[in-house]
């Protein structure tokens, strides 16, 4: 069997996924929609917009696509997978019911309170009832206290509110803020959690679950947790946060709940489900579930991944993912997020990008916001390229990376210079 595979998305995960998926003997064709530079380096791309489902069904049908993989959530919540399985198409990614789980953080956390799935106190409140939302928090007097924007914000829609005149600040930007307001139409307010953050991903194809892989992201900007939230600085994998017997416990307690669960509420989850976890004292809990696989996580486990990807993606669409086993090297790895000066706020793009052919060993250097012109690559985007590189141990694997990462440069080129050593600290 030969798949002529679709991808879409243009960001580093994509581009990983397209890398890892390029080196599958199932496949034929592997178009990525639009794609960028490094995607360009594995396969054709092609300018689709997301948006426009008809178009990207066209495509599919003109081009004898056997499968559509879909790398961000956006196009997911909007239900491109019912969209394109109502025409006859396989695709790779969550219903738009099961997609809730990040659609909506009010249903995610419905879902996970009913289900008794550990995770954080929360209410909820509409738009029209924020002064509720005042009273309840002045009523509770915890802080810090979390507010969330019901829907997708792309990362900007949570925050970490120490004070009373912080959550009434932070109310009102939600509610005038242009970007904001329509993902905060609904408000959810949860209890702070203390503890260290790790994320694990999990294939399902809506019976069966497996555990790819876990990871720890480093959302901000800068060295040792400061500044401002981002999309993710970087990430490494495993992650001696979580240890053998709280693996167990996430499995057991969060990862088989949730899929057993969608089930039975008829709304099977197919696809990767990314748990976004707080490792508290008490065990670990849930901050929130993503419908995709993370961003820069991907970059870093895929290379990871001795298994076929395409094989077991196809297993998850067939529903035979109980016959796969999912085997990874015994390699630490490291993923180092070059950005452009300025990111997450406004940065120039355009920059000449040098040293990327000097990259040696099994170091990869993933596309994130690149661009190719007269024959140059400059910077398009906030978070600009990935360089990942492994080792026997995770020290080797952080050494290893920032080795590469100086040989590329462009003009007020960013990026945090302590990825991975939170978790060193684990090994003393
Ligand atoms: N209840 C909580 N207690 C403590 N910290 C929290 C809580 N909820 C969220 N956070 C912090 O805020 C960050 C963002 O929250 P969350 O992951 O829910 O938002 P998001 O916008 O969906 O993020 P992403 O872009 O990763 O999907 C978390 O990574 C965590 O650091
Ligand atoms: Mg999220």
């Amino acid at each position: 069997m030969i798949l002529n595979v679709l991808l879409l998305g243009s960001g580093g995960r994509e581009h990983a996924m397209a890398w890892s998926i390029s080196k599958s003997e199932l496949l034929g064709n592997l178009y990525v929609a639009p794609g960028n530079p490094g995607t360009a380096q594995v396969a054709q791309n092609v300018d689709l917009s997301l948006d426009d489902f008809d178009e990207i069904q066209s495509f599919i049908e003109v081009n004898d696509i056997d499968l559509t993989v879909v790398g961000p959530e956006k196009p997911l919540v909007e239900g491109i997978v019912d969209f394109l399985e109502e025409r006859g198409h396989k695709v790779f990614g969550p219903s738009k019911a099961a997609a809730r789980l990040e659609g909506s953080k009010k249903f995610a956390n419905t879902f996970m309170k009913e289900n008794m799935i550990p995770t954080a106190d929360y209410a909820a409140f509409n738009q029209d009832e924020f002064d509720n939302a005042l009273s309840y928090v002045r009523q509770k007097n915890e802080y810090p206290v979390v507010l969330k924007a019901d829907g997708l914000a792309g990362g900007k829609g949570v925050f970490i509110c120490e004070t009373e005149e912080e959550v009434e600040k932070r109310l009102n930007q939600l509610q005038e803020d242009a970007k904001l307001s329509d993902a905060a139409e609904t408000l959810v307010i949860e209890e702070f959690m203390e503890g260290e953050e790790a994320s694990v991903f999990v294939l399902s194809d809506g019976e069966s679950a497996k555990i790819i892989h876990n990871a720890q992201d480093h959302k901000r900007a800068k060295d040792g947790d400061t500044g401002l939230n981002t999309g993710g600085m970087g990430a490494y994998c495993p992650t001696p946060v979580l240890t053998e017997e709280q693996m167990h416990r996430v499995e057991k307690e969060i990862v088989l709940p949730t899929i057993s669960a969608m089930v039975l509420d008829d709304q099977p989850y197919k696809g990767i489900l990314y748990c976004g976890l707080m490792i508290t004292e008490d065990g670990p809990k849930v901050v929130e579930y993503n419908c995709r696989f993370g961003d820069p996580e991907c970059q870093a486990i895929l290379p990871s991944l001795e298994s076929d990807f395409l094989e077991l993606i196809w297993a998850t669409v067939e529903g035979n993912l109980y016959e796969k086993e999912i085997k990874l090297d015994n390699q630490y790895r490291c993923c180092v997020v070059l950005a452009s000066g300025g990111y997450p706020k406004s940065y120039e793009k355009g920059k000449e990008i040098t040293g990327i052919g000097e990259v040696g060993g099994e170091a990869i250097v993933f596309h994130a916001g690149t661009r190719q012109e007269d024959g140059k690559l400059l910077t398009d985007g906030g978070r600009v390229l990935n360089v990942v590189c492994g080792g026997d141990t995770l020290e080797d694997a952080i050494r290893n990376t920032y080795v590469e990462v100086k040989k590329i440069s462009f003009d007020n080129m960013h990026c945090r210079s302590d990825i991975g050593v939170k978790g060193l600290a684990y090994f003393d």
